[in-house]
């Protein structure tokens, strides 16, 4: 049954309907979609089971709500796959989500990830196959995103203290502690992806060319941090030369750039940009 094609781009939703009766009799999970025949309704709106760990697993920790990770979208019930893809409106986003597994420039999940093992993506490549069908599994738990350190090497008390130190940790909330003649206003860490590892050495390509720039309440420039080859970076003084709040833009070594929109006022970029991100937080500060 499994064989069993779409009838072609555009017509997910009839196969939905055909590949129900077929789920619901197969003993896979869920009763199938339940539909009348003919009614172009989305159906149950929960996942298989299968379909829906792998989604937790792998998709969810951005494509969630509130979005994380840059994502445009939550992926976490059936009919957020169903709905039509903002940027190729023809395809659903599971028909995306298909192509886009297997698109090596631009994968999903994005190359900053772990690469999805292949049982993860046999379960959600037969799912979509299959028109979607739906399931019952409970809520989707939007587990925490993989960690990663590309570069395997980390940080040690042994590796020395000083401007490289703990790459990831929370600087200034420390060295008011332990150091408070470091406890520069603003400190943090610039990273190549948004789930680094606390510790995990950056290796930043051209540290040089990174900048960290810290606007003031107006949109001006007031500072600019440049990160180590550790991606620390840090201003040279306990107080901020300017009045709070402050914004920051993230300019990369290809002159992309982004920005934090959202004022702040305490200067301890790591406190907030953890491995999964605090609150709204994407996670790392990553290069653009
Ligand atoms: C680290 C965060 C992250 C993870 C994990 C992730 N995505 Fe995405 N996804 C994004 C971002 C950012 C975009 C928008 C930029 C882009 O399209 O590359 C996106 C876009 C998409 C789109 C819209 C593409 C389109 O053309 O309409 C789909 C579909 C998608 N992701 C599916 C998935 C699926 C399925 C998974 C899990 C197997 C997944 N993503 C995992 C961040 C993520
Ligand atoms: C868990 C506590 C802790 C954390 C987290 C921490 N530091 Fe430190 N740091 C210290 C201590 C303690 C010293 C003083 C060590 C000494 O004087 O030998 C220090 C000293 C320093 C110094 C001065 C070195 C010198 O030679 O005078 C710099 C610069 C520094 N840290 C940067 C950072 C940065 C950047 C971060 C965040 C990425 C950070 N530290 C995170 C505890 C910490
Ligand atoms: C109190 C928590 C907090 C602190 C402290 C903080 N940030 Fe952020 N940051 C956020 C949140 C939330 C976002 C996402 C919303 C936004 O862009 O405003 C963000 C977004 C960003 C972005 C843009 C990411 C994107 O959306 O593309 C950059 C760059 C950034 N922060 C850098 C910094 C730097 C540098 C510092 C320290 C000088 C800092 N942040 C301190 C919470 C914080």
């Amino acid at each position: 049954m499994l064989e069993m094609q779409r009838g072609g781009a555009g017509r997910w939703w009839l196969a939905a309907l055909l590949m129900g009766g077929l789920w619901g009799c197969s003993g896979t999970e869920g009763p199938g979609n339940g539909g009348d025949a003919g009614v172009v309704d989305p159906g149950p709106d929960e996942l298989p089971c299968d379909v829906k760990a792998v989604v937790a697993e792998r998709c969810a920790s951005c494509h969630t709500t509130p979005l994380k990770g840059y994502a445009p979208l939550a992926l976490l019930a059936r009919s957020d796959f169903q709905k039509p893809s903002p940027v190729h409106a023809q395809q659903s986003l599971g028909q995306r989500s298909l192509e886009r597994m297997g698109n090596a420039a631009s994968p999903m999940p994005p190359s900053s990830e772990p690469p999805l093992p292949d049982e993860a993506r046999a379960v959600l490549t037969q799912w979509m196959e299959a028109g979607m069908p739906a399931g019952t599994c409970g809520s989707v738990p939007s587990g925490p995103a993989p960690t990663t350190c590309a570069s395997d090497s980390f940080w040690s008390e042994a590796s020395g203290t000083g401007a490289t130190m703990a790459p990831g940790y929370a600087c200034r909330s420390c060295h008011l502690q332990q150091s408070p003649n470091n406890a520069y206003f603003f400190m943090g860490t610039v990273f190549p992806s948004l789930h680094v590892a606390d510790g995990c050495d950056p290796r930043l390509g051209s540290p040089s060319n990174v900048k960290v720039e810290i606007l003031d309440a107006q949109g001006a420039v007031r500072l600019t941090l440049v990160p180590n080859e550790a991606g620390n970076f840090m201003s040279n003084t306990l107080q901020s030369p300017f009045p709070m709040p402050y914004r920051v833009r993230l300019v990369g070594p290809t002159g992309r750039s982004r920005e934090m929109a959202t004022p702040q006022t305490n200067g301890d970029c790591n406190s907030c940009h953890t491995e999964q991100g605090t609150g709204q937080t994407p996670g790392r500060i990553a290069l653009p």
